[in-house]
């Protein structure tokens, strides 16, 4: 159809002259840190595989045994005949983790937050979101049709005054945020938001994609404070420090009970593959048997930070903000030559003026390759302050 076409073109244009137009780059990763793109072997920052496990020989084995023993696919939704018993190890097994009764789990931590959100709140109902979440709750909140409140990041003192205003004329109530924020790597200020959730009969929902087996003794963003946050609604991914796919909600039976019915992206999509959930499930009990190894990446991401200058690292992520979506680009295609993989991170991903290079660190960095990343940091931040002096 040429007005399609037309039509396309036209937007692609506008991407284009914004340095804003994404493309695929195929690349093959080699191991957890290691990647070959364009002929090169490069070192890799900017991969969400904290812990490698996606390479790891014994998780490659439970995923290969489960293909071998049940097949490739699950067959249906779980609701039909895709409910394999190995689920409900996993769910077990996440629920103690995260110190829930239950927990349920998705075939991707988009579809999770895409699914959990509307089957909770609703037209009449209240989300109050922290700015800077992940797309996805975003998506999930402004699905429910509920009245949408952004608060300023990390911003307390906002939920506690848009509350105040807000809470009563709404019969149920629901705070979003990111545990660990995927673009800043900083945490949610988790017990003043609990202590205000509890306060306003309102639900404390964290995404913990970048938590889960990395931060809080591999437990994640409510177990990284100096007491345990009593978070009801903990969403996370297996996408990440987990190594394979899927995603995940811990809470309680009714809620869980009440997702299995509700949660359209549950409902009505196929169940996760079985290799997945044995991979999840040997590599969540690596994760319990070695919280050394859990450690790591953030150990990584703080000699980095020290190294640099940078303000310490929170979590596995560190953000460098460059400012323009072109400088981005610039800084990581030096990168890139002098054979580091770090991708620019550009709106919408990031707010206008706020595109970055993204940093992630993983257990199996070689501490020799943080040294020369930030070496080349430090360069590029010398550069940066000389050209900013008048
Ligand atoms: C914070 C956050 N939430 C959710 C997701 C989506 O998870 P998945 O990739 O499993 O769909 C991601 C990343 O992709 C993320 O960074």
């Amino acid at each position: 159809m040429q007005s399609l076409n037309d039509f396309v073109a036209g937007k692609l244009a506008v991407l284009d002259r914004s340095n804003l137009h994404r493309a695929l780059a195929e690349t093959e990763r080699l191991d957890g840190v290691w990647v070959e793109r364009g002929g090169r072997r490069l070192v890799s920052f900017c991969c969400n595989d904290y812990l490698s496990l996606s390479q790891h020989p014994s998780i490659k084995a439970a995923a290969i045994a489960a293909i071998e023993r049940y097949g490739v696919g699950s067959g249906a939704s779980r609701l039909v005949t895709g409910n394999h018993p190995l689920f409900g190890r996993l769910e077990a097994q996440l629920a103690r983790l995260k110190g829930t009764a239950a927990a349920c789990a998705f075939g991707s931590g988009y579809l999770a937050n895409t699914g959990i959100i509307p089957a909770l709140v609703g037209q009449d109902d209240l989300v109050l979101i922290d700015e800077l979440s992940h797309a996805c709750l975003w998506t999930g909140a402004r699905l429910s049709r509920a009245t949408v409140r952004p608060f300023h990041h990390s911003d307390a003192a906002e939920v506690e005054a848009l509350l105040h205003v807000h809470r009563g004329r709404h019969p149920r109530a629901l705070i979003a945020t990111d545990g660990v924020f995927s673009m800043d790597g900083d945490l949610a200020p988790l017990p003043q938001l609990s202590a205000l959730a509890k306060r306003y009969d309102a639900w404390l929902m964290t995404d913990d994609a970048h938590g889960l087996g990395v931060i809080g003794g591999g437990r994640g963003s409510s177990f990284a404070f100096s007491a345990p946050v009593e978070v009801p609604l903990q969403m996370g991914t297996l996408s990440k420090a987990i190594g394979g796919y899927g995603g995940y909600l811990c809470a309680s039976d009714p809620v869980i009970d009440l997702i299995h019915n509700r949660a359209r992206t549950f409902v009505y999509a196929t169940g996760l593959p079985p290799a997945m959930v044995a991979a999840a499930l040997a590599a969540l009990g690596l994760i319990e048997r070695e919280p050394g190894y859990a450690a790591l990446p953030l150990t990584k991401a703080r000699s980095f930070t020290r190294l640099t200058g940078l303000p310490e690292a929170q979590s596995p992520i560190v953000p460098l903000i460059v400012g323009k979506a072109d400088a981005a680009l610039a800084a990581s295609r030096q990168l890139e030559t002098e054979g580091i993989l770090v991708t620019a991170i550009r709106p919408p991903t990031v707010p206008a003026g706020t595109a970055r290079l993204r940093f992630t660190f993983t257990a199996a960095h070689p501490d020799s390759e943080i040294e020369r990343l930030a070496a080349l940091v430090r360069k590029m931040l010398a550069r940066h302050l000389e050209s900013a002096t008048p």
